[in-house]
């Protein structure tokens, strides 16, 4: 059995089904907010995991937990607790690269490296992945490419080297099953750096159609954020990090190829994967 936080987000979803295909058992920890439904076969449990104590018996049989912070927030800590006194093997942590590339505000590396701190300190066999920007990020564009062909934002410039959610839960569900060895960091990203102009250009021709980048003020790109109605922490941690992948690109690995004795997925694959949400 294992165990998925953030089962609604980019990643979970795509380990569950991975883990379902292979007949694995999983259970998937959501708080149900607005989510799409669930696989059909996942064992659901609904609930808050910044107060973990009532996940505790549901920890009993469990082989791995993978954690994604943003879900397990401040209870993360508590949760690892909990899990090595139910008996879990192993933790894979999702943390994120600007833990050693800073980029950004250094209050969200911070609670990346926090949840480092906790997972490589329990007594749990863990892995940490240390994930670039995902490429499903550019979902953001899609309102705007369904209505017309230019997309506006700040920082055209800002490069980093977005990785395939497929690649990372394929790597995600080999560490879970401890496949790489207990006690590894594995930086994961695409295969090459790209700036917002050529992501862009290349969700065009996943398209057949002529698609351009148009830059404009951060601060009207802000403006533009808080009046659809966002969180200020939206703006503050994107446009943070933009404004420093423009100065110094995000890194790139060859890990993903490494782990998976095949070549990282392109952005360019990954715009072919989701050409969908962005036709009109
Ligand atoms: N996006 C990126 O480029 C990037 C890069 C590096 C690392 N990461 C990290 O990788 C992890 C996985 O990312 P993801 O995009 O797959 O998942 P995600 O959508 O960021 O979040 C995963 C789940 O966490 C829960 N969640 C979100 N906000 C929450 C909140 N304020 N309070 C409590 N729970 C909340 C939601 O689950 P329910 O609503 O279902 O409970 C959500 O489905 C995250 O921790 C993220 O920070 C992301």
């Amino acid at each position: 059995m294992f165990l998925i936080t953030g089962a609604g987000g980019v990643i979970g979803r795509q380990v569950l089904s991975l883990l379902l295909q292979q007949g694995s058992a999983v259970t998937a920890v959501t708080r149900g907010v607005g989510a799409a439904p669930l696989p059909h076969g996942v064992r659901a449990l609904h609930g808050d995991l910044f107060r973990p104590e009532w996940i505790e018996a549901a920890l009993e049989g469990v082989e791995a937990v993978q954690i994604s912070p943003r879900a397990t927030g401040p209870g993360l800590g508590a949760l690892l607790k909990l899990a090595e006194r139910q008996g879990v093997r192993r933790a894979v942590l999702l943390s994120a690269t600007t833990v050693e590339h800073p980029a950004g505000e250094a209050r969200f590396a911070a609670r990346f490296r926090q949840a480092e701190e906790l997972v490589t300190a329990s007594g749990l066999d863990w892995t940490v992945l240390r994930l670039a920007d995902f490429a499903a990020n550019a979902l953001a564009w899609a309102p705007q490419i369904r209505a017309g062909d230019v997309v506006r934002g700040a920082y055209g410039g800002a490069a980093t080297s977005p990785v395939h959610e497929t690649d990372v839960a394929e790597v995600a569900v080999r560490a879970l099953r401890g496949e790489f060895g207990a006690g590894a960091v594995h930086t994961l990203t695409g295969p090459g750096s790209l700036d917002q102009f050529e992501k862009v250009r290349l969700i065009g021709a996943a398209l057949g159609r002529s698609l351009s980048f148009e830059e404009l003020p951060p601060q009207q790109v802000r403006r533009g954020m808080l009046a659809q109605g966002l969180p200020e922490e939206v703006p503050d941690r994107l446009l943070g990090s933009l404004a420093d992948y423009a100065v110094r690109p995000g890194p790139t690995t060859g890990t993903v190829g490494e782990l998976l004795g095949r070549p990282a997925l392109t952005f360019g694959d990954w715009a072919r994967d989701n050409a969908p949400a962005f036709r009109g």
